[in-house]
């Protein structure tokens, strides 16, 4: 538990164990906005031109790899209760956190700062809190019982994030020409939840929230909140993903990508610390069960040969 970042709230320094080599440093951490990443807006989404719709998604997860959602229809209460009741539970004292942290990735929900802390040469300024949802029945005894109200909200959430994901999941099924329900079933049954907290750090230069990547899951909805922190490089350069209030930053995850045959692309993000102020956010990732198989479509490795080899999504991500 000592391992967290959060309960080292006091550091005035840097320590030397999450000051990344001078190569890796984000070195100037205010970079301009990405002014070109689509923000798509769902205002009026039943009357909508499907077909215009889905090509903006396609459009957009073939250049960037990544987009933004406005009027999505989740409502801004419950976009503003997750984030408070995200906070609230970082905030809670040691002794009520302490029963969640655990450094065995199997266990299903847990408190961590760091998948692999014992063996990465330098750590990165976040915590999370990571348990599944999807079914909500089956998953949320395991939650935590503080905030009091955190099952209830979190239930609300991500069951409404659930439906959205897998409709844009339809959408890009049949942008892609692939047959309906393509990507449901067994690539995407899983539905995971990481509430992130990065405390402020005395010198974000040196360090990185998060590194480098791209998500490996299926895709993913982030509600990032309001400072200028996360990333996305973008023709070599790094720019920063404007945060808008209550929408959903979009990630294109990497099985899209291999399932597509490279026609979709997973944008490779970041997070850089600040030094003001706490930062929490809300991600869900829709998964494939590990036993899946992936593999680039048929039809779409029809023309162009298949640029990947199947595997299980297991073995993906170990
Ligand atoms: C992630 C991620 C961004 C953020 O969890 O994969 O990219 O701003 N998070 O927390
Ligand atoms: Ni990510």
């Amino acid at each position: 538990m000592e391992k967290l970042i959060s309960g080292r709230c006091h550091l005035q320094l840097v320590p030397e164990t999450y000051t990344l080599p001078p190569e890796s440093r984000p070195g100037q951490t205010q970079v301009p906005l990405c002014e070109t990443i689509p923000v798509i807006d769902l205002e009026g989404e039943l009357s909508f031109d499907r077909t215009h719709l889905i090509k903006q998604i396609i459009q957009a997860s073939q250049e960037f790899g990544l987009f933004q959602l406005i009027n999505h229809g989740v409502s801004e209460k419950l976009v503003h209760d997750v984030i408070d009741v995200g906070k609230e539970f970082f905030e809670l004292p040691a002794k009520d956190k302490v029963s969640l942290y655990s450094e065995d990735p199997k266990q299903s929900c847990r408190l961590y700062t760091s998948i692999d802390y014992d063996s990465e040469k330098v750590h990165y300024w976040r915590d999370t809190l990571r348990h599944p949802c999807h079914p909500l029945e089956e998953h949320m005894q395991f939650w935590p019982e503080k905030p009091p109200h955190y099952r209830e909200v979190v239930g609300n959430y991500s069951a409404e994030v659930w439906k959205l994901s897998l409709w844009v999941l339809d959408l890009i099924c049949e942008g892609l020409e692939l047959e309906s329900r393509y990507l449901r079933e067994e690539l995407s049954p899983v539905q995971s939840m990481a509430i992130n907290h990065y405390p402020p750090c005395p010198d974000p230069c040196l360090t990185l929230g998060l590194p480098k990547h791209s998500d490996v899951n299926l895709i993913t909805f982030l509600l990032q909140g309001e400072s200028h922190v996360l990333q996305i490089l973008k023709d070599g350069q790094w720019l920063a993903v404007e945060p808008l209030p209550n929408a959903f930053v979009v990630n294109v995850g990497h099985m899209i990508h291999i399932i597509s045959n490279g026609k979709l692309s997973s944008a490779d993000h970041r997070v850089v610390t600040n030094k003001k102020v706490a930062r929490t956010t809300v991600t869900s990732f829709i998964h494939p069960c590990n036993n899946c198989r992936i593999e680039p479509a048929k039809v779409l490795s029809d023309c162009s040969p298949p640029l990947y080899r199947d595997f299980a999504y297991k073995d993906f991500l170990k």
